[in-house]
């Protein structure tokens, strides 16, 4: 399917053929009044952004899009969003390509037999937040830290708006379920399919490098590592890799 994707409630869709990144232009959105559920997706993007300040290859043919949502209070929770979104992403596409095993990876990507398949980026705009996806759907352009695989490679034959339809139709239960129960069910589904749980894992932060056992998530989303001395660190932000895959 190439057409326009048809999403529901609470989603309405601006849709382009090339913009410089989707989150960028669900900024300006934001900044022209448009509000929770809008739906930013361009077939391609010429400037887009992954984490760290990482640039994001967005080819035509792979799903670039942005939503706006209202997090409510405190803003501060509103990084649990990822979470909320990986769930949501992986039930959208366990159907799309059965054989598959996705999985989610700390902190917001999606992964697909071992390699990864999707990224999040979440920025603030105005009261509202910008949830950034990438799915790298008919190519993978493989991302400097982790290798790549698309869902083509795995068999699913969905366009980007196919799976843009199938991500809204989760998204929407996940975040109202969210708002309503907290993080605890989001934690606790994002865990049953977490990459790497209770396994030794490498956690890069800026300036140095962390090694342990990959322990769990605590209630605000942080990453709990077991290091080899039995101490406990929560980390927050950071690059997770997995040195025995
Ligand atoms: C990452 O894994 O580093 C996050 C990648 C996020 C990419 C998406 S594509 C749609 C949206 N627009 C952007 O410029 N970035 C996000």
């Amino acid at each position: 399917m190439t057409g326009r994707p048809v999403l529901g409630p609470p989603f309405s869709l601006v849709a382009f053929d090339v913009i410089d990144s989707t989150n960028d232009e669900a900024k300006r959105q934001a900044r022209q009044g448009r509000g929770h559920g809008t739906v930013v997706w361009a077939r391609e993007q010429t400037a887009g952004r992954g984490r760290r300040g990482r640039s994001w290859a967005s080819p035509p043919g792979n799903l670039h899009v942005s939503v706006l949502l209202d997090a409510g209070r405190p803003l501060a929770r509103a990084a649990e969003l990822g979470f909320v979104a990986a769930v949501a992403l992986v039930e959208a596409l366990e159907p799309l390509a059965p054989a598959a095993v996705f999985q989610c990876k700390w902190p917001n990507d999606v992964w697909c037999d071992g390699r990864k398949l999707a990224g999040m980026l979440l920025e603030p705009a105005d009261d509202l937040v910008v949830l950034g996806i990438g799915v790298d759907v008919v190519a993978a352009p493989s991302p400097a830290l982790a290798p790549a695989i698309s869902l083509r490679e795995v068999g699913a034959a969905a366009s980007a708006e196919q799976v843009l339809e199938a991500l809204c139709g989760r998204l929407a239960p996940w975040f109202d379920r969210w708002r309503a129960e907290g993080f605890a069910p989001v934690r606790a589904a994002w865990l049953a399919r977490a990459r790497g749980l209770g396994r030794p894992i490498e956690v890069r932060l800026e300036n140095s490098t962390l090694s342990g056992t990959f322990s769990g998530l605590d209630d605000e989303g942080a990453l709990l590592l077991q290091l080899p001395g039995g101490e406990r660190r929560r980390v927050l932000a950071g690059d997770v890799f997995f040195p025995n895959a």
